[in-house]
């Protein structure tokens, strides 16, 4: 099984005698119950660094008080495994570690950015999700640290806190990773039952069907828009929380999907009690 660091010191240590050595550290932060996709950032974090550490922590301040925190799923060992065969390390902290004060201390806000769109839909997750990876890049240091295209808002807004506070970090997106059928893996891909299963292809179904519409001259922000909801509501077990085409740089509304405005199609769906996110460039 991969090293098993479970300290903030135990970090340092690793961190320290590589930095000794020279080496490029590199850092995939996750909440485990790794998948493909997560495989794929590691194996390209590892291809940018000489150590790679992935952190394996369900992080607490970024779930509301009606999601799925406490079902989240948790695999430590196949996760292990995992990061072995990848050559990673892997510093999985207890809440106690990442959190010394308790979780009502010391926040990182990124306004605007993370009050929008899954930050609209999930009050405070954005907050969560800044001040949890600020607290890791301050444990690892590291050189690069590699985010999913997947979570497109949470790597924007990553990039977005890594410029405010001065961060030395270089962050790096790495594209989605899908299954056969074009669903985007995820975690919470486990909640589906078969029949959910299938109808979550409805995602990218509808991206793709923006994709296209868009490559062939539909230009019209609000049509694409459109194309979008009504390939999501032919799918009767799918629930539409949102559906927007915006700036693929800062998220901002679109009216038009040129060739000078890169633009960004973003889903949020419920397939039966499971909330699924998806997304896709568009190049006018
Ligand atoms: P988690 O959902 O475990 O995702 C960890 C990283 O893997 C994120 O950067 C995410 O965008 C990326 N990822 C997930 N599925 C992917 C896929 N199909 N293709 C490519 N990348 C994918 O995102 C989080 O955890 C947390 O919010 C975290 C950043 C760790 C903070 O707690």
């Amino acid at each position: 099984m991969a090293e098993l660091l479970g300290t903030t010191t135990a970090v340092r240590a690793a961190v320290g005698s590589a930095r000794a050595k020279g080496h490029r550290v590199g850092l995939v932060p996750t909440m485990g119950a790794l998948h493909d996709g997560h495989s794929r950032l590691i194996d390209r974090c590892r291809g940018k660094t000489d150590l790679t550490i992935v952190s394996i922590f369900v992080n607490p301040t970024q779930f509301g008080p009606n999601e799925d925190f406490l079902r989240y799923p948790r695999a430590l060992d196949d996760d292990l495994k995992r990061c072995q065969a990848a050559g990673a390390l892997v510093f999985a902290p207890g809440t106690e570690t990442i959190y010394p004060n308790g979780v009502r201390s010391t926040f990182v806000e990124v306004s605007d950015l993370g009050d929008i769109l899954e930050g609209a839909s999930r009050p405070g997750h954005f907050r969560g999700v800044a001040t949890v990876v600020l607290k890791l890049f301050e444990i690892v240091r590291p050189d690069v640290a590699c985010f999913g295209q997947k979570d497109y808002q949470q790597q924007l807004l990553l990039r977005r806190m890594a410029l405010d506070l001065h961060l030395a970090v270089e962050i790096d997106t790495c594209p989605t990773i899908r299954e056969a059928d074009g669903l985007a893996m995820s975690s919470r891909n486990r909640y589906l039952n078969p029949e959910e299963r299938r109808a979550a292809g409805v995602l990218f179904g509808a991206l793709e069907s923006a994709r296209k519409a868009v490559a062939t001259g539909e230009h019209r922000a609000g049509q694409v828009r459109q194309i979008l909801r009504e390939t999501i509501e032919s799918e009767p077990r799918a629930r539409l929380d949102y559906a927007e085409v915006r700036s693929a740089s800062n998220l901002d509304p679109l009216e038009e999907v040129g060739p000078e405005s890169l633009a960004v199609a973003l889903l949020a769906v419920r397939i039966g009690n499971t909330r699924l996110i998806d997304n896709m460039l568009l190049s006018g």
